[in-house]
């Protein structure tokens, strides 16, 4: 595994060395139930398995609800030997401290937007490539399909095993003032999330920029340290960007989903019947929160438009068509990294 980029990242050797502690810690725990890679297999029926399972958005949103009803199925068809913490909010990390702690063992399950694994996959920046996806529709039948299937377990040996992947929604974008075409984006700095494609698709719409973590938002729009964002109905609202920011242009312009991912030492030291299980255990609860994704946002959006605060604006088609060929540059400049055979098959996947 290549913790390089990990490791760099981080501030200090104290905190460094906490990591290597806990990871040899949790590497004494895991061989010392019997556990191990490649194994499973025995351990005693005394040992309760414990999930962290930190995320970033609120308990309501799509990805809130879903984490909810993974711990509840997980320890429901497990009694006493699987416990699942989810911890809401950024209450515990952010997203960007969460990948390291993950592959340090400090906690085992993520659901990380997949816009911020830039740094171990290219793959992944399809997902972020503007107006590709229609819908969600498109989204989840290019997943399903063997080129988007084989994409799921692709960083398990940089340290992130995906079981899935969850929906949360289509962005949209906000701001200080009414953004009905691409100029209106002039020398506004945007909040984007970690993604060069994001970066690359604010500087065409000449918006400068600022790549931010979520817990971070909303205090930087209330201060003025930013001008605008883009995200999901589900995460504007339950997040208050609508109070602190009085215009939302439903654009539609790009996605956000989820790798759900364990780390692969972890999963594979627990008992079959219990990793079997789980796996189960997310299939089902993949297919309902994904179900739902769409209503959650649909209802944050009523919720916004009958709060009054911030203003709705609808695209012609027109100006829609202005935003998609603005933004529309940004797959050339990444086709060579993304590959175009996996644009082509998220084109080819449209419904
Ligand atoms: C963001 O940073 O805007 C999103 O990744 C938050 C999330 O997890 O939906």
């Amino acid at each position: 595994m290549n913790f390089d980029s990990a490791i760099h990242s981080r501030d200090s050797l104290v905190r460094g060395a906490r990591r290597i502690a806990a990871l040899v810690l949790a590497t004494v725990l895991v061989a010392g139930c019997g556990g191990g890679a490649g194994g499973g297999g025995e351990a005693a029926q005394d040992q309760v398995y414990l999930i962290k399972f930190p995320h970033v958005t609120a308990p309501g949103t799509p990805k809130g609800q879903a984490a909810q009803r993974f711990k509840e199925l997980a320890e429901a068809r497990f009694p006493g030997r699987v416990v699942v913490e989810v911890y809401p909010s950024s209450q515990l990390m952010n997203d960007d401290d969460s990948l390291e702690a993950l592959a340090f063992g400090e906690i085992q399950m993520i659901a990380v937007s997949l816009s911020k694994f830039d740094r171990f996959t290219h793959s992944y920046q399809v997902f972020d490539l503007p107006f590709l996806f229609p819908s969600l529709e498109a989204v989840e039948a290019f997943q399903a399909s063997p080129a988007g299937r084989a994409t799921l377990t692709e960083i398990a040996d940089r340290g992130f095993l995906g079981l899935a992947f969850w929906h949360n929604g289509m962005k949209q974008l906000s701001g200080p003032l009414p953004l009905q075409m691409p100029e209106d984006a002039d020398g506004l700095k945007f909040r984007i999330m970690e993604s060069d494609v994001l970066q690359a698709q604010v500087l065409q719409i000449g918006g400068s920029p600022q790549k931010m973590a979520y817990g971070e938002v909303y205090q930087a729009l209330q201060t003025g340290a930013i001008d605008a964002q883009e995200n999901t109905w589900s995460n504007i609202y339950s997040s208050k960007f609508y109070e602190v920011q009085p215009y939302i242009t439903e654009s539609n312009h790009g996605y956000i989903g989820y790798l759900v991912a364990v780390n692969p030492q972890f999963w594979q030291s627990l008992p079959d019947d219990i990793r079997v299980g789980l796996e189960e255990v997310m299939a089902d609860v993949t297919a309902w929160g994904n179900a739902r994704s769409a209503e959650i946002n649909q209802q944050a959006r009523a919720n916004i438009a009958e709060s009054g605060r911030s203003e709705i604006i609808e695209l012609s088609p027109e100006e829609l068509a202005a935003w998609q060929e603005a933004m529309r540059p940004v797959w050339d400049q990444f086709s060579d990294d993304i590959g175009a055979d996996l644009i082509d098959a998220a084109i080819a996947s449209r419904p």
